[in-house]
């Protein structure tokens, strides 16, 4: 290979500095050899705890691992320690010969010794009652007094940030990233036995707009014009697999790494996994179908297995015959008041009272006035302000916080809505008290929303308040346990631009005549609704489906736009991306090349292995998670990377 000129003076520079330092003073002494040599050399045969633990009394084990707590010096001679290994399975060690005189926790150590009953206890009995008499120690690497000083937090289960490496050596962790490799092995099973190919894609993309911000690499490169360039890393393999259906794979999958820009949240990291698919020649029904048969195999084998709402309403297990109930984004919105409703609490429902003539007053654009009825959910006001005045706190809503009324006596059965006059009329209040029959020690939330077919903002307050609710101490023992899932669908396809300057701080404003799409730009429309593209496109459905679990978006897709003159309509006039052949144009020019029919969906993986395995935060099932400021405090990224290397970039310091 032939080096350019200035890349090879670049390795001369190198060559020489380094030269240059080995004749430079010695800062460091190298460490003797002695002591770093028997590091290295240890016995590589090696039984774990469980093993050793299924052995019988006097037999020889190896064991690697770590010191689990400060070893206690019971005698002259004598201390018994822990020793606890990968799997996070403790065994105690009795040492009669002072190995572990010096021992600290965390140290890691190979252990030699026989098995041996521990005191009182008989052979008979369960193997948990032996113990290792301790033969040799060696010491692989010494933990320093930090890891001791760390302990409590060890005992919690929660370290800072920076010692992610300790945390993960819990027990707890270590089942985590099981679970998690076991749950890559179950779908690349599944989607193999599927016909589905897995197939990577580029991490290197291009900027486009395809809906969170990016996050930009540099490059050297600079265009004619002397125009710096950029990658950007993909938001999900999106368009990557449209191109896959365009090149004549007929069913793609992959273990995906997605980038994005955001505001982080529990379940939310800038940097996160999905399994990402697409079907050619297919829709949206054939792609909810595979991507149910595979959810419900991997609740099944790695969990209590799924479960979802009949008819009736009742929670009931998935299964050929009870397939995961579809609900329209209306009915979820109506009654739910979010578009990702948790049904664990199913008959926990909004009403809306707009058939008893009462309507919301405050607001035209928020014509309806709803209500969320807790029955028998206190004992007296006392009761009520401990367990409930909480949902009264602005804090908890984007924009207006629900009137929330305690029944407390007989009066506040007719009287309450008095309480609501202020943001709803009620053209017959007897008739409304009469109907809702409620009782002291039954709670009415109220609050205003858009009319059903211009229903965006998502969640609604009350929607927001039922998530309290259901998030709260005293209503846990209400919920039903299980993980209940539903296939949400007929999503609006656009959805107007919510004002961000805005001094409204009751409702949300909206540009005017500015959309953007609910899902992403490829999401074809219904076809009932295509003339709407034309006229109306906010009141246009689109052929999107997501899949909710316990109140979370596990995961979303749609039938894709494969028609070209389509797809460059709904950028250009109504999306208003300028040029967009531009920043699409790959697409666009696919398209006019016989890309077939295509469907797809991504689960979010991470969200899906953190309920696999129980836990609320994504951040505990992957190895090392960004902090909620985005940085990694292990390795301390992100960084600030020197003037001349910046410049090599054409990146350019603000002054
Ligand atoms: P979507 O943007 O809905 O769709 O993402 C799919 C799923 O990925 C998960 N997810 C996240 N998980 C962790 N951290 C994040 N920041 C994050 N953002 C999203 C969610 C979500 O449901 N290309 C489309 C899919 C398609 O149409 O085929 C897409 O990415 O569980």
């Amino acid at each position: 290979m032939k080096i350019p000129q200035v890349e090879s003076r670049k390795i001369t520079m190198i060559l020489a500095r380094s030269r240059l330092h080995t004749f430079s003073k010695v800062l460091r002494e190298l460490p003797a050899l002695d002591i770093v040599k028997p590091r290295f050399e240890f016995q590589r045969q090696a039984q774990n705890v469980k093993q050793s633990l299924a052995c019988n009394p006097g037999d020889k084990v190896v064991i690697n691992g770590w010191i689990d707590k400060k070893p206690r010096k019971i005698g002259k001679e004598l201390i018994f320690g822990e020793i606890r290994d990968s799997q996070g399975d403790v065994i105690q060690v009795v040492d009669s010969q002072s190995f572990l005189k010096n021992a600290a926790v965390e140290d890691v150590v190979q252990v030699q010794g026989s098995l041996a009953l521990k005191k009182g206890k008989k052979s008979d009995e369960p193997k948990t009652s032996l113990e290792l008499k301790l033969e040799s120690v060696a010491t692989l690497n010494g933990a320093d007094k930090r890891a001791a000083d760390l302990q409590d937090f060890k005992t919690k289960g929660a370290y800072p940030p920076e010692y992610r490496y300790l945390q993960l050596r819990l027990p707890k962790f270590q089942q985590f990233l099981q679970t998690r490799y076991q749950l890559s092995k179950a779908l690349r099973q599944k989607f193999d036995e599927l016909g589905f190919t897995e197939i990577e894609t580029p991490i290197l993309f291009k900027s486009t707009p395809e809906g969170a911000r990016e996050f930009l690499v540099p490059t050297r490169r600079t265009t004619t014009d002397e125009e710096p360039t950029f990658y950007a890393l993909p938001q999900s393999p999106q368009q990557y697999k449209q191109l896959l259906m365009a090149s004549g794979i007929n069913r793609y999958f992959q273990v995906a790494k997605c980038f994005r820009d955001e505001d982080l949240r529990a379940d939310r990291q800038p940097e996160f996994t999905q399994l990402d698919l697409e079907m050619a020649f297919a829709n949206g029904e054939d792609v909810m179908q595979s991507v149910e048969e595979a959810v419900t195999f991997v609740w099944k084998k790695l969990s209590r297995g799924l479960y979802t709402l009949d008819i009736q309403g009742n929670v009931v297990p998935v299964s050929e015959s009870q397939p995961v109930r579809h609900m329209s984004y209306r009915q979820a919105m109506s009654q739910y008041g979010i578009d990702k409703p948790d049904l664990c609490a199913p008959d926990l429902k909004i009403l809306d009272l707009s058939e008893f003539r009462a309507l919301g007053n405050s607001d035209k654009s928020f014509p309806i006035f709803e209500v969320l009825i807790l029955r028998n959910a206190f004992d007296d006001k006392k009761d009520f302000n401990k367990k409930w005045s909480f949902l009264k706190n602005p804090e908890h809503y984007n924009y207006r916080t629900p009137k929330v009324v305690p029944i407390l006596n007989e009066q506040d059965k007719s009287q309450w809505v008095d309480q609501f006059l202020d943001i709803a009329f009620f053209e017959n209040p007897k008739l409304v008290a009469k109907a809702l029959d409620l009782q002291p020690g039954d709670i009415i939330c109220g609050s205003t929303r858009q009319d059903i077919l211009k229903l965006f903002e998502n969640p609604t307050p009350l929607g927001k308040l039922r998530q309290l609710v259901m998030k709260s101490n005293a209503y846990k023992d209400k919920l039903i346990d299980q993980d209940v899932a539903v296939w949400i669908k007929d999503f609006p396809l656009f959805s107007p631009v919510e004002k961000e300057s805005s001094n409204n701080f009751e409702y949300p404003e909206y540009e005017e005549d500015r959309v953007e799409s609910s899902h992403h730009p490829f999401t074809m429309v219904q076809i009932r609704d295509y003339a709407k593209l034309g006229t109306n496109p906010t009141q246009a459905l689109g052929q999107h489906y997501d899949l909710v679990v316990n109140g979370v978006e596990l995961g979303g897709g749609s039938t894709r736009v494969h028609d070209p003159q389509l797809q460059e309509y709904i950028f250009e006039e109504i999306l208003k991306i300028k040029e967009p052949h531009k920043v699409f144009g790959h697409l666009l020019e696919a398209f006019k090349m016989g890309t077939p029919p295509h469907a797809g969906f991504a689960i979010g993986f991470d969200r899906m292995c953190a309920m696999l395995c129980g836990t609320e935060s994504i951040r505990d099932v992957m190895a090392f998670p960004k902090s909620v400021t985005g940085s990694d405090l292990v390795v301390g990224s992100p960084s600030t990377v020197k003037n001349e290397a910046l410049e090599q970039y054409n990146v350019f310091k603000k002054k």
